[in-house]
């Protein structure tokens, strides 16, 4: 391979999608590759010309192990939708002049589901104009919600990172001699995945967390303060997960049942925010007991100095297959991972079709969530807990963690 390639970071952040963006670059310069250009702010950012060389940006291997512990993107990100082809070619023809001006043979882009959409479209229009560049999708989201993979490149790090300050907040939350309730709020979209990840608190040196609520199952209002009361009469003090997306039967999530701003991104996904503060308020108001409503929010996907060191490791392995995939021809794929072994946890790396993947949301099977939708199963504790082992630790400056950024 001798031509250059481009990597663009998309959607929201993870703790370890840095790890994937130096794999795409490692492995495309140990490979022969000209230059790495890193697209600015994604897709968006290109079509404003905002790229830069990598290689001015990244320039020992110092800047390579202080990239693997930085969080967010180090590009930048965009949530933003192509147009269909059908109905903006110009949008199309744009990106493949620029494309082909920086003689790009290989496009990557790191993202979750609706990222790849763009992998999508940009490989479909690359048929019609009968061009030769490649285009691959590197996954990555902390919601886990990506089809055809075992798991997501960002899962592991904050399901860790949940499972930790849970433990953290369970002790805290029984301090007091009266009864006090937590409840926690947790990302994840309309999946389940993360929130779950709040049960591998428990064990043997902390109680757990009581009860926790899935946007898998609808959520009912009165049983739920029924169940909160019942604990409260019984145990004192209660620690609640809630997934942000949990919604009532007739379909509004449960953030919407109060007054909020509504702010609703290219994809049409509204910001879920609000949930925990919602319910606080309500056993407040009609138990009366005092209740502490806790927003993980960013927290959880940009704590980088709690990463999954397994986590860590196949973020790299996803970009770096996926180069290895397109300087072998493929195209209009993403880079799953396949658990091979359960013990010991052997994952590989295959690809499958962007078309399979794109737009597509799953969820936590109903069958590793309780029939009263209030936990989750033993099986589904077992399939995080892998992904979850051995740490990276930061590197420390005057006492805090080291980051790489890009100056420009
Ligand atoms: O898709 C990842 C995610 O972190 C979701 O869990 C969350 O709902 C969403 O992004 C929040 O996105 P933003 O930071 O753009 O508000």
């Amino acid at each position: 391979m001798r031509g250059n390639v481009i990597v663009g970071q998309s959607g929201g952040p993870t703790s370890v999608i840095n790890s994937s963006l130096v794999g795409v670059y490692k492995t495309a310069k140990d490979r022969g590759a000209g230059k790495v250009y890193g697209m600015l702010h994604g897709i968006k950012g290109l079509l404003d010309r905002q790229y830069v060389d990598l290689s001015e940006h990244i320039q020992s291997d110092l800047d390579i192990d202080l990239l693997k512990r930085t969080p967010s993107s180090f590009l930048g990100s965009c949530r933003y939708k192509l147009p269909e082809i059908r109905d903006n070619i110009e949008v199309y023809e744009q990106i493949f002049e620029i494309l082909e001006e920086l003689e790009i043979e290989a496009f990557f882009y790191i993202g979750g589901n609706d990222s790849m959409d763009t992998i999508k479209k940009l490989s479909d229009y690359a048929v019609l104009r009968s061009s030769e560049i490649k285009f691959m999708g590197v996954p990555k989201t902390i919601d886990n919600d990506l089809a055809m993979t075992d798991h997501t490149p960002g899962y592991g790090s904050a399901a860790k990172y949940i499972a930790s300050v849970m433990k953290e907040i369970i002790r805290d939350g029984l301090v007091y001699d009266y009864p006090t309730i937590t409840i926690v709020e947790i990302m994840g979209r309309n999946a389940g995945w993360l929130t779950a990840a709040s049960a591998l608190a428990g064990g043997e040196d902390c109680e757990g967390v009581d009860l926790i609520y899935l946007p898998e199952v609808p959520f009912d209002i009165d049983a739920f303060m029924k169940k909160v009361k019942e604990l409260a009469d019984k145990q004192g003090a209660i620690v609640i997960a809630v997934s942000e997306g949990i919604k009532v039967a007739d379909g509004r999530y449960v953030f919407e049942l109060t007054d909020h701003v509504e702010f609703v991104d290219a994809f049409g996904h509204k910001q879920l925010q609000g949930t925990a503060k919602f319910l606080a308020d309500k056993i407040g108001a009609e138990l009366g007991i005092k209740t502490r409503a806790i927003e993980l929010s960013t927290l959880q996907r940009c704590a980088a100095h709690m990463t999954s060191r397994v986590d860590i490791t196949e973020a790299f392995q996803v970009g770096g297959a996926a180069v290895k995939a397109a300087f072998e021809g493929d195209t209009g794929k993403v880079v799953v991972l396949e658990r091979i072994s359960e013990d010991p946890y052997i994952c590989t790396t295959s690809c499958q079709d962007v078309h399979k993947i794109a737009n597509v949301e799953k969820k936590v099977p109903l069958e590793w969530i309780t029939q009263d939708g209030t936990y989750v199963s033993e099986e589904l504790v077992h399939y995080i807990r892998p992904l979850i082992q051995a740490e990276l630790s930061p590197m420390m400056v005057d006492g805090l963690p080291r980051h790489l950024r890009v100056r420009l």
